[in-house]
């Protein structure tokens, strides 16, 4: 009727103001609250990069410390939380997992659910930070069949989570400095993204002014697919599929994903806001290189058949004309699978970063005037007409 434009995929839509996070896509670009990204992976870390997002500034030393107290407090979950585990099979995929009992937090944490109130709003996101990394690793231990580890909070947020993932009680774990710091990069590279699908998801259900943990669960449940956090599982698999840095096989794969007739599509390639580098690839790139050299796997077959992919892709036309630059999705598998963590694990990690942001944007949708999220449609179906009566 004119009143609405149709904009699937909302490829021209701003939903919300927001004063969190800035891309421009066309020059590569991402800021956090005005700070570079590649300065803050160099510089900060990711407790003090969760303080600036969820509350605007980089915090003074007092703030940082108080921050990290607040988190420590919380990374315990409740010990009914153990049994929840328990009515998943072993082989669950730790996505479902974390959906599941990170929705199940609101029937634990009833108290402090006044989401009109700052403060109220301020400790479930402290809470939700603080309990992801434990449950993500609880997942993980479920799955091998080991015995939770509770967390140890001496430790940094990323250590800790390497911590809980790996510890067994038979021997002392020591957490590798550089495994730390590259997953520590990790969760700042993903920590926030602006309006992609999942933060909009997470601010849609927020929206209807649904609890926080319903809505952080709505925005795992979003991350879950293959063209968002499933991305960097998918690389892996394609590169295990490609099998070697042969001229031949590389091209084969790249001749299939042009190919308009074949849904396939160069996992870890193309992204709806960048069309230059995402800057956040050219820090993971390196921190690939860090981690692997360290390890003594310079020569890592996946790694040299992610170069030569790349090289390969950038060179092609059909990349070109697109603008389709590797994401920070191509380096991130490699990284982790590295440190020894699982690909069912990547988009479970991917979660565990990116809860800041969702929940830095539900919380700056409720600080302001908003509205339910109620999208038109453009109806397509049949005009009115009788129910037949015999
Ligand atoms: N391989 C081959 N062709 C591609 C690719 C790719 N990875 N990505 C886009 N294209 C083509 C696409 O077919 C289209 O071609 P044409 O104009 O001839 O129809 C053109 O490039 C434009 O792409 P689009 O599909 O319209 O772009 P989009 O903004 O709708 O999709 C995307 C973005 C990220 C879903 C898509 O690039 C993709 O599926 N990439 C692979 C999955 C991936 O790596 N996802 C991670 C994104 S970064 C992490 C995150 O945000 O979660």
């Amino acid at each position: 009727n004119g009143l609405f434009t149709y904009d699937p995929g909302f490829m021209a839509t701003s939903s919300c103001k927001s004063a969190i996070t800035y891309i421009d896509g066309g020059q590569g670009v991402l800021l956090h609250r005005g700070y570079p990204i590649d300065q803050l992976a160099k510089h900060s870390n990711f407790v003090e990069l969760c303080y600036t997002l969820l509350f605007g500034n980089l915090p003074d030393d007092e703030q940082y410390a108080a921050f990290q107290a607040r988190i420590r407090n919380h990374t315990m979950v409740h010990d009914q939380i153990n049994n929840f585990f328990k009515g998943f099979r072993r082989d669950a995929h730790p996505m479902s997992i974390l959906c599941s009992v990170t929705g199940g937090l609101a029937a634990f944490y009833h108290d402090h659910m006044n989401i009109a109130e700052e403060e109220d709003r301020v400790i479930s996101a402290v809470r939700l930070i603080a309990k992801m990394p434990t449950i993500a690793a609880m997942a993980y231990k479920y799955n091998i069949g080991q015995p939770f580890n509770t967390p140890c909070n001496e430790l940094s947020y990323a250590e800790n989570f390497l911590y809980m993932m790996f510890a067994t009680p038979s021997e002392t774990y020591r957490v590798n400095p550089v495994y730390a710091k590259a997953m520590d990069r990790i969760f700042m590279l993903h920590a926030d993204h602006e309006q992609n699908a999942s933060t909009s998801t997470v601010r849609m259900a927020g929206s209807t002014g649904a609890n926080p943990f319903a809505c952080i669960s709505a925005g795992i449940a979003a991350l879950w697919g293959p063209a968002h956090g499933g991305a960097n599982e998918a690389v892996l698999k394609m590169l295990d599929e490609i099998g070697d840095d042969s001229e031949e096989n590389i091209q084969r794969f790249i001749d299939k994903a042009k190919d308009k007739n074949d849904p396939f599509k160069l996992m870890g390639f193309g992204h709806r806001v960048y069309r230059n580098f995402d800057p956040r690839a050219r820090v993971m790139k390196e921190t690939a290189d860090e981690v692997l050299a360290e390890l003594g796997h310079a020569n890592d077959p996946q790694l040299k058949i992610a170069k030569r992919l790349e090289q390969i892709a950038l060179e092609d036309e059909y990349f070109i004309e697109r603008k389709l630059y590797p994401n920070v999705d191509f380096y991130s598998g490699i990284v982790l699978k590295a440190m020894g963590i699982p690909t069912n694990m990547f988009t479970v990690i991917f979660a565990v970063s990116r809860t800041i942001g969702w929940i830095s944007h539900w919380h700056e949708m409720l600080s302001d005037s908003y509205k339910i999220s109620r999208p038109r449609q453009l109806y397509i179906g049949n005009d009115q007409r009788d129910y037949p009566q015999n």
